[in-house]
């Protein structure tokens, strides 16, 4: 089989969406729509991939060009249906190699689902339908099988005579065949129906004409759930958290509280992690095996290695890097840090910018004063180092290993290894000046 191209269609207006932004560029668990059909095309194989768009979409294509490099789009001006749309992409994608169409805005169809459509074209079909089992057809495109269980053709809903609209097979719109099947069937569609659109459905019925067979491969409702307005969005992006809590627990980790964990698109979880309720994972976590995720943490950029517990309550932002049986307690933020193993922040934190040495232990109220408002600089605790509560380190600075920081120290200089800084006010003790103050001012009072 020669080389394998994805045309992704996003020439719609979107306008159900309300938004200023894009339709496809919305996000579904972290992760533009459109880039969903971008990775799904690169895992199935493609070189290329071209996004159909529309003139006037200025943002969608300066961040198409600026994520898939120059030649990525097709203009399909002005959009006259699906089926012109593909062929808005003929002269960018030529007639060697196979296809597949995605939508910009169906983001979970499956790997697989689209491996079976290239096998089905390996198989002999001419062309690859994926189709689903709708609980309520409604509006899409009925796919009509032969007695043999090939497929004759797809009837738009709109064209479809009642024993047509009874049939629950229906079509996704994700579709393969090699390029010169397509874009042959193509040329002979017409605009002759009831919206007066080129449908893309229609090369199944010339193919069919052409003494072709064109096959079915059958995916979930759930995969191919399409977002044009904002309850689909939360629709869509629903059903990627129940399939990927329910993937995570067949990889060994232990969700306590499923249903109130959200994950990204990119959230990697090693076996026998456990993780209690009410945690969010931003994009960019990566947790190896065996770490606790207590409640009610929030996680976006970071890597957590093995036996570390974080929370409950805590923070882990871009660049965090917690090693090994580390421990990151309640209301304790980090961000780009490094934490050696068995480090430990075990409560009311700001850990920013810099790393902390194996087995460094930081009080409760560590702050590293990492920004003077145009800078931002480093701040480095040594192994063993121990921080004592509410201290202030000014960034630049290191505390050597082994030191001590006696609580409430405001750090601005260096700290040698296995000293004792302490920079706070020496306490004075006055003895009895209480009972002789309550005495004074009790005297003055009674006297007026
Ligand atoms: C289409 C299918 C229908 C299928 C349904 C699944 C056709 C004729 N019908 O119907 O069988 O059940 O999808 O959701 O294909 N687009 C363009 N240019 C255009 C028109 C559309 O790029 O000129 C893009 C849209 O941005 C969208 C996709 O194609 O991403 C589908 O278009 P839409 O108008 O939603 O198709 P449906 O009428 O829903
Ligand atoms: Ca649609």
């Amino acid at each position: 089989m020669g080389e394998r191209v994805a045309v992704i269609l996003a020439a719609g207006k979107g306008t159900r969406m309300k938004s200023d932004v894009p339709k496809v560029l919305h996000k579904v668990a972290g992760r533009a729509m459109v880039d969903w059909s971008v990775d799904l095309a690169r895992s199935a194989g493609c070189s290329r991939t071209v996004v159909v768009c529309s003139p006037g979409q200025d943002r969608l294509i300066d961040y198409v060009e600026a994520t898939l490099g120059p030649n990525s789009i097709a203009i399909q001006d002005p959009p006259l249906g699906t089926g012109h749309a593909v062929q808005a992409a003929e002269e960018m994608v030529g007639r060697d190699g196979h296809l597949v169409v995605l939508y910009g805005d169906t983001p979970l169809i499956r790997l697989e689902a689209v491996e079976g459509l290239f096998a089905a074209l390996e198989d002999g079909a001419a062309i690859g339908v994926l189709g689903f089992e709708a609980a309520d057809p409604g509006q899409y495109g009925r796919l009509i099988k032969a007695a043999d269980g090939s497929l004759d053709r797809i009837v738009e809903a709109r064209e479809a005579s009642a024993d047509e609209l009874a049939v629950t097979l229906c079509n996704s719109g994700v579709m393969a065949a090699s390029a010169s099947d397509m874009f042959g069937y193509l040329s002979n569609v017409t605009n002759d129906n009831a919206k007066g659109e080129f449908y893309l459905t229609d090369v199944v019925g010339l193919a069919h004409a052409d003494g072709r067979r064109s096959a079915v491969i059958e995916c979930d409702e759930a995969d191919v759930q399409g977002c044009n307005d904002r309850t689909q969005l939360a629709d869509t992006n629903a059903a990627f958290q129940v399939r990927r809590r329910r993937e995570a627990m067949a990889e060994g980790v232990t969700l306590e509280a499923p249903e109130t964990v959200y994950f990204s698109y990119d959230t990697e979880l090693g076996r026998d992690t456990i993780v209690e309720p009410n945690v969010v994972f931003g994009p960019g976590v990566r947790i190896e095996t065996g770490a606790t995720i207590r409640a009610f943490s929030h996680l976006e950029g970071a890597v957590v290695k093995s036996g570390a517990v974080i929370g409950p309550y805590a923070r882990l932002r871009p660049g965090a890097d917690i090693g090994e049986h580390c421990r990151i307690g309640n209301f304790v933020e980090v961000k780009n840090v490094a934490m050696a193993s068995g480090a430990k922040a075990n409560h009311l934190a700001y850990l920013g910018d810099g790393e902390v040495g194996v087995g460094a232990n930081l009080g409760a109220g560590t702050i590293f004063c990492n920004y003077d408002g145009f800078n931002k600089s480093r701040t480095v605790v040594g192994a063993g180092a121990f921080v004592g509560s509410n201290s202030a380190l000014i960034a630049p600075v290191t505390i050597g290993d082994g030191a001590y920081v006696g609580s409430g120290s405001v750090i601005t200089d260096d700290v040698d290894p296995d000293a004792l800084a302490v920079a706070r006010g020496r306490q004075v003790q006055k003895k009895g000046w209480a009972t002789e103050f309550r005495d004074s001012q009790s005297k003055s009072k009674s006297g007026d």
